[in-house]
């Protein structure tokens, strides 16, 4: 678990998908892609919430590992900050946390496509959260978050959506109304199992689609599995014994 640095500062890490990750984690990473391509294609599913019950289960490094795999496989991807509380995928991506975002678009401050920012070595757009807004739930029903929705839904393939966690702010199922679905992130050692529970039950009450679940940070070694399958399918990123692979593009 993260400890706080003297200051305050965050030693969160984003372990990012890349040549340096781990094979396993990169490729379950394009499995989820591929039932991802696979529902929009059938259902025509596009704008997705990543969420969680509970803080630091990992939603903003799946949501930037999902938005990278999509747009490596030639998707028009925007990953969009729809964690007004603490934006915290400027500090992964290392931008000024008061760039402008969500909260100026939907304030008339600022026109949505001089929000969009743009990376080199990540083929995805990001749109950041913006300057925190003192009411984020009651900001996230107004009719401009859907018009800002619609318009994103015009020229991307995938959009992306980090989020709070479900079962302790309103704000992931205020979204709902305007998403397509959900992926809920568990992550062992820090989901309950009441918490996956309420979280199903709150996203359910407003009528969201739950697409499925990310398990991420499964420890395979320490689950005893040894087959093939399990480690596909997982979402760790730690080393093999040998392995100098580091991969954190973080902070
Ligand atoms: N698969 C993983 N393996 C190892 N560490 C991980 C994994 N996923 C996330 N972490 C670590 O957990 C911490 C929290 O991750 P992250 O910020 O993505 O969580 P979060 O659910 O978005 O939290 P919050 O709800 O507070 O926004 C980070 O330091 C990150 O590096
Ligand atoms: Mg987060």
């Amino acid at each position: 678990m993260p400890k706080a640095k003297k200051g305050g500062k965050s030693r969160r890490k984003l372990l990012m998908v890349g040549p340096d990750a781990p094979f396993q984690f990169v490729e379950a990473y394009k499995s989820l892609r591929t039932n991802l391509e696979f529902l929009s294609a059938s259902s025509g599913c596009k704008v997705i919430l990543i969420t969680s019950s509970v803080p630091e289960e990992g939603k903003s490094n799946v949501a930037i590992n999902l938005a990278a795999t999509l747009a490596s496989g030639g998707k028009r991807v925007v990953l969009v900050d729809g964690d007004l509380r603490k934006g915290s995928l400027s500090r992964y991506m290392h931008l000024a946390r008061n760039r402008a975002g969500i909260s100026n678009v939907v304030a008339g401050q600022c026109p949505l496509a001089d929000a969009l920012v743009r990376f080199k070595n990540v083929q995805f757009s990001l749109l950041p959260a913006g300057p925190l807004p003192p009411n984020p739930s009651e900001m996230l029903a107004l009719p401009a978050v859907q018009e800002l929705f619609t318009g994103l839904r015009d020229y991307y393939d995938f959009i992306i959506v980090d989020t709070p966690p479900v079962s302790v702010v309103t704000d992931a199922a205020v979204m709902c109304r305007f998403a397509d679905g959900a992926i809920l992130v568990v992550r062992p050692g820090v989901t309950t199992i009441q918490g996956a529970q309420l979280s199903k039950k709150n996203l359910e009450s407003v009528h969201g689609r739950i697409l499925g679940v990310v398990l991420n940070g499964y420890d395979i070694k320490r689950a005893g599995h040894k087959d093939g399958y399990y480690y596909s399918y997982s979402y760790d990123y730690y080393k093999h014994e040998g392995d100098d692979a580091d991969g954190d593009a973080g902070e």
